[in-house]
């Protein structure tokens, strides 16, 4: 195994720590969907769930282990357990049937975890985690072992047990900011310290994993690289616990900009121009797109890298700087991540053909429904739109494909407002059964009236915790995007939509997040009714 690397490895943490961010639930296909992305944008490893925390995602695992990983090129698929014997072989069984596997284990070792959350002492940390090691050992030859909130660790306790895990088998060792705690500096140090206090430490990947709670996450790592860490674990858009998790993009991005500053701290000629990750950026703005469509979490414009403003320049002494030359203002292509520059590309004349190959030329490869689907949509939109741009094309695909199951399905949305009328809502929905059930209701505003209204016929209580509309493109006729989250018990569903109507873009992402909703309370049940069984 590959223990010293001129490059970065990236791992992502997208589908585990990420989706661990209130609200950010996915389902199994969602996950799979979101792996597939993974995978084209170039990502090293897949952290893809945590198996023994519930079925939905062991089969998630199971299911990217068998789908996403079926070539030896391809990312490794990654599965977290607990330093504990019923983890491990989860993990180890979710992950059968992957071409590339890592079982990643971990235990806490600061003192506060030891005494308040393990209630062990150093010596029975140490114990536990050369055993499961081990035992993980027993099932893969690829074994990540982390030590949970590492920054707030005795840094000679953490030499010892990384000695200890590594003489036990692991071949990457994590080092996780986990409360985002650390600053740049002290954080290159510690690196530099395992290096360095660390007797067995050439036979492993030091690896760190960072939280961003005070805004340091990326410039940590930065730091780390600069000292020896050559693994990054990272999340799509930051999202993850808390403030969320290290922001691939952001990473990524910050060593494909600044090669020539870190070329040599891993070995290279300054000069060179050899990517440092194996990341393809043109792919990170998509990637970006559907992660935040996926889970409803929505990107803040002016976000590094994928925020909606990171390349526009609004001052005129800027604007005139990057018409004479882009390089006076600007640091990086828009192109290098994949944003075009919003072309006028398609129009109600436009034939399935050249709807096609815009749509491969953006990336996107659609099985012949998805294609069909998405052209009729995009028939509908054109209709009613004269000029459709790619990222109309990214919000029709992203609408159309993307949905949850309709086990509702809303057929009809009407409302009737006015500054002297009292806003009322129409709607027929189709139920899982197929019955057609029509209701209507008033409200303070039309999107109220057609969220009680579908509320009357669908019947599963929640509460609307957000609920944000942004237009694709500018002009009157633009697309408007809804998205939406809401809360039943303590669990939140996202729902997306895109439409020229503002109003039936808001009761279909309303309607797709009840369905998630719905679709999880179906499978609660079945699992109920299997256990009885
Ligand atoms: O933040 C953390 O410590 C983690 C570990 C499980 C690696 O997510
Ligand atoms: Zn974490």
């Amino acid at each position: 195994m590959e223990t010293t690397t001129d490059r970065i490895i990236i791992f992502d943490t997208t589908l585990r720590d990420g989706e661990q961010c209130p609200g950010a639930t996915l389902n199994v296909d969602e996950k799979l969907t979101i792996a597939r992305a993974l995978a084209r944008l170039g990502v090293d490893v897949i952290e893809a769930g945590f198996p023994f925390a519930s079925p939905g995602d062991f089969e998630a695992v199971e299911k990217i282990a068998r789908t996403v990983s079926t070539e030896e090129v391809g990312p490794t698929i990654c599965a977290l357990a607990r330093a504990k014997k019923e983890d491990i072989k989860a993990a180890a069984e979710a992950l059968k049937p992957a071409a590339k596997a890592r079982i990643h284990t971990f235990i806490s070792t600061s003192d506060i975890h030891l005494k308040y959350q393990l209630k062990k002492s150093k010596s029975e940390v140490l114990a536990i985690a050369e055993e499961m090691v081990s035992y993980a050992k027993s099932f893969m030859d690829d074994v990540e072992f982390s030590t949970m909130d590492a920054t707030r660790t005795d840094p000679e306790y953490l030499y010892q047990i990384l000695e200890r895990a590594i003489a036990a088998g692991a071949t990457t060792i994590n080092i996780p900011d986990t409360v985002g705690y650390t600053t740049p500096s002290e954080f290159g140090e510690l690196i530099k310290g395992i290096k360095e206090n660390v007797p067995n430490v050439d036979r492993a990947i030091i690896s760190v994993h960072g939280h961003n709670d005070i805004g340091l996450a990326v410039a940590n790592f930065l730091e780390a690289v600069k000292n020896g860490a050559r693994q990054l674990e990272c999340a799509i858009n930051g999202i993850g616990e808390r403030a969320g998790n290290t922001a691939l993009e952001e990473i990524v991005m910050a060593l494909h900009v600044r090669r020539q500053y870190f070329n040599p701290f891993l070995g290279r000629d300054p000069e060179s121009t050899e990517p440092l990750t194996n990341i393809d950026t043109k792919q990170i703005y998509k990637t970006s797109r559907l992660v935040s469509s996926l889970t409803g979490m929505p990107i803040q414009p002016n976000k590094a890298i994928v925020g909606a403003n990171a390349f526009a320049h609004e001052s005129g002494i800027h604007q005139d700087g990057v018409l004479k030359n882009k390089l006076t203002y600007e640091i990086m292509d828009a192109q290098s991540i994949g944003l075009t520059d919003n072309q006028i590309v398609l129009g109600k004349h436009s034939g399935r053909n050249a709807f096609r190959t815009r749509l491969k030329e953006l990336g996107f490869e659609l099985s012949d429904t998805d294609l069909n689907k998405a052209f009729v949509r995009f028939k509908e939109v054109a209709d009613k739109k004269k000029e459709i741009t790619d990222w109309d094309i990214e919000a029709i695909v992203s609408d159309e494909i993307q949905q949850a199951p309709e086990l509702f399905r809303l057929e009809l949305v009407q409302v009737s407002c006015g500054d002297r009328a009292r806003p009322t809502a129409t709607v027929t929905v189709r139920t899982p059964e197929g019955e057609e059930l029509t209701d209507a209701a008033a409200g303070t505003g039309p999107v109220d009236a057609v969220y009680k209204a579908i509320n009357r016929v669908v019947n599963v209580p929640n509460e609307l915790i957000e609920f944000s509309v942004k237009s694709v493109t500018a002009g009157i006729d633009a697309i408007g995007e809804v998205t939406i989250r809401l809360r039943h018990e303590d669990k939140v569903y996202s729902g997306h939509s895109a439409n020229t109507d503002i109003i039936v873009a808001s009761a279909r992402a309303y309607m797709s997040a009840l369905n998630r909703l719905y679709g999880a309370l179906l499978e609660k049940k079945q699992r109920e009714e299997a256990v009885v069984n």
